[in-house]
């Protein structure tokens, strides 16, 4: 996934460009690069190869003053605009290179992009190859532009439509054109792209990075074009008829593009997830009453009891984390609402023959609400016409935008590309939704309800309990980071942690690591084990389910490998049992992952800075994948 902002007005256009770049930045950090007009109405183009910082420094004064202080282009008032567009790249199609960085150009087309055009290696058959100067799929974009620039002898909308018609697979597109000072032009498929007004118009992948002044939002629908001149714009629809779109007015978070004097985002977002469970839990309970009040943010909350009502049964379709959240809610919703669930990754499910009654519910979890595998299996259930919910962290997001029933995570702008509090928030909202099935199913008790309340209200304070145990956090990552593989055990409700840890630890420690069933240890797994390996177990409070993990655990001890238990049990045995070993605080059993998977999060950042590593952006990976 890339970031795109283009901004047309007033103003210093090049630290525009890069201010907003920089807080489109975790979308996509191995090279970046901005176009723009100069005061000769020439077109200057500076990439980068590296993040962000790396393009700074090629911005040297003489550039910027070229830009225009006022982006004044030849000819033009001091009040009238200047223009420009810029790019952070997360590499799909071509190394990381300065030469594969965005803008690309073919004669007077400079077009930045985020997605994949899949069919680009048959489009090539469309343009001279040989003029082709990097890697990319983008810059084939650029050249069909030029192409049927010409043949529609300068007429930009039919050129544009011309080259939209040959696309196959995702775009987010923004263009210049040298020919036509002050204008610019945007079209999409798949990944979002939105026209802010604010003291100019700005064209950007998501609403964050833009000021918080800036509240008037029209998010473009795929196969829809935007042309902008000056102050004017005029949006086509995918048939290329002029179209009237009305401006949304998005409610604007404080921008958190501050770290707050943490080192990483990831660590001030993990010492949020207290605060944001606090806020969930204000807005979906009524706490002196001891009610649940769980309502749809979208959609009307009556017809959406109607529908969980009559639902027979509930399919969560998600990616990464999200999907490992969907699966504890397998869990919490069969136990407590009694309906059936079945969870799957949306990469497996669009690709195959799925199978529904018309009562089977569908929802959707995704923090971005933007993943390219997520929106597909969206589309795919669309046309059965079955019923769709979805909770997601960015409201107004592709996903938000097209779902029957929507749920958004209040988990605040998530920074870190590696999911923490969005992760504990999905949690929270699934029990909470389990919960709420099950009182509109009647098979909730208002004494069960109260006592559901009163434990709820327990997680903020034993979550900021849990963060407190710095000391052990620190020493476990010390003694961890020198195993070169690690195995997270857990059974039931504990399983999705154990997915979830291990993620954490694969993505920004880059250490092999499995979630697995404590069960299936010894169908397979317990051959991994020797002294060179830690096994991270997740042990309930009581009951069959400690009894076995417990079993499992010294399986693991008594080959050699290192232990770190977590668990909602204080015994001097799993002391003894442990090399380290961590109690939780008393909470019931279907609540211990909240706090369980804190440790996890911290084990994993510890590691990976003690490694070095930027935790905010782990190699290789974006913070949304708006491509499949
Ligand atoms: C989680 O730490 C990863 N960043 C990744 O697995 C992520 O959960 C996945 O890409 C899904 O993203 P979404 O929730 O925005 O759909």
């Amino acid at each position: 996934m890339c970031g795109i902002f283009a901004y047309s007005g007033p103003g210093d256009v090049t630290q525009t460009l890069m201010d907003g770049l920089r807080k489109l930045e975790y979308r996509g950090y191995d090279s970046s690069g901005i176009a723009f007009f100069s005061t000769d109405d020439r077109i200057q183009c500076v990439r980068a190869c590296g993040d962000i910082s790396e393009l700074e420094k090629l911005l040297s004064d003489e550039v910027r003053e070229s830009s225009g202080k006022t982006g004044v282009h030849s000819g033009m008032t001091s009040s009238m605009n200047g223009s420009g567009i810029g790019h952070t790249r997360w590499a799909t199609h071509g190394a990381p290179t300065k030469d594969n960085a965005h803008p690309h150009r073919a004669g007077p087309f400079y077009v930045i992009h985020n997605g994949v055009i899949e069919n680009e290696g048959e489009l090539k058959n469309l343009i001279d190859p040989q003029s082709l100067a990097s890697e990319t799929d983008t810059e084939v974009i650029a050249h069909l532009l030029l192409r049927f620039y010409k043949e529609e002898k300068g007429d930009l909308v039919k050129s544009v439509f011309k080259t939209m018609n040959c696309l196959k697979g995702s775009y987010a597109v923004t263009v210049l054109c040298e020919e036509r000072p002050g204008e610019m032009i945007a079209f999409k498929q798949g990944p979002p792209l939105a026209l802010c007004k604010g003291e100019g118009w700005i064209i950007s992948s998501d609403i964050y990075s833009v000021g918080e002044d800036v509240q008037e939002v029209i998010f473009l629908e795929d196969g829809e074009a935007l042309f902008l001149k000056d102050q004017e714009f005029q949006i086509y629809d995918r048939q290329g008829r002029k179209i009237q779109k009305e401006f949304k007015i998005i409610p604007r978070e404080q921008s958190l593009l501050d770290k707050k004097g943490f080192p990483h985002f990831m660590l001030k977002e993990i010492f949020e997830q207290p605060d944001v469970t606090r806020k969930i839990l204000e807005n979906s309970i009524h706490r002196h009453e001891g009610q649940l009040n769980v309502k749809p943010a979208g959609g009307d909350h009556e017809s959406f009891n109607r529908l969980i009502k009559k639902v027979s049964s509930v399919r969560i379709v998600a990616c990464g984390s999200s999907y490992f959240a969907g699966l504890f809610g397998k869990y919490l919703i069969e136990e407590f609402a009694d309906v059936m669930v079945e969870v799957e990754p949306a990469s497996e499910f669009i690709y195959r023959k799925a199978v529904f009654d018309t009562n089977t519910l569908i929802l959707f979890i995704s923090q971005s609400g933007e993943t390219a595998d997520t929106l597909t299996a969206l589309n795919r259930v669309k046309e059965k016409g079955l019923k769709t919910i979805s909770l997601c962290n960015v409201p107004n997001s592709s996903l938000d935008r097209q779902v029957d029933y929507g749920f958004y995570m209040q988990a605040g702008q998530e920074v870190g590309v590696a999911s923490t509090k969005a992760f504990t928030s999905s949690l929270i909202w699934l029990i909470l939704l389990a919960f709420h099935f099950s009182k509109e199913r009647k098979t909730l008790s208002s004494e069960r309800e109260k006592s559901l309340v009163k434990s709820l209200l327990q997680l903020p304070p034993y979550m900021e309990q849990v963060l407190g145990y710095e000391d052990f956090f620190l020493e476990t990552a010390e003694a961890l980071k020198t195993f070169s593989g690690f195995l997270y055990l857990g059974r039931g409700v504990f399983y999705p942690i154990a997915l979830e840890g291990a993620l954490k630890l694969k993505e920004i420690a880059y250490i092999h690591a499995e979630g697995y069933p404590a069960g299936e240890m010894k169908h397979g797994p317990l051959a991994l084990i020797d002294k060179n390996k830690a096994v991270v177990a997740l042990l309930p409070s009581e009951g069959i389910l400690y009894d076995k993990t417990l079993t499992n655990l010294k399986e693991a001890r008594t080959r050699g490998a290192e232990i770190i238990g977590l668990g909602g049990k204080d015994t001097s045995e799993l002391k003894k049992l442990c090399n380290h070993y961590l109690p939780l605080p008393k909470l019931p059993e279907f609540l211990l992952p909240v706090l369980a998977v804190i440790p996890l999060q911290m084990m994993a950042y510890y590691i990976s800075r003690s490694f070095g590593y930027n935790a905010d952006r782990p190699r290789n990976l974006a913070k949304s994948v708006t491509v499949e």
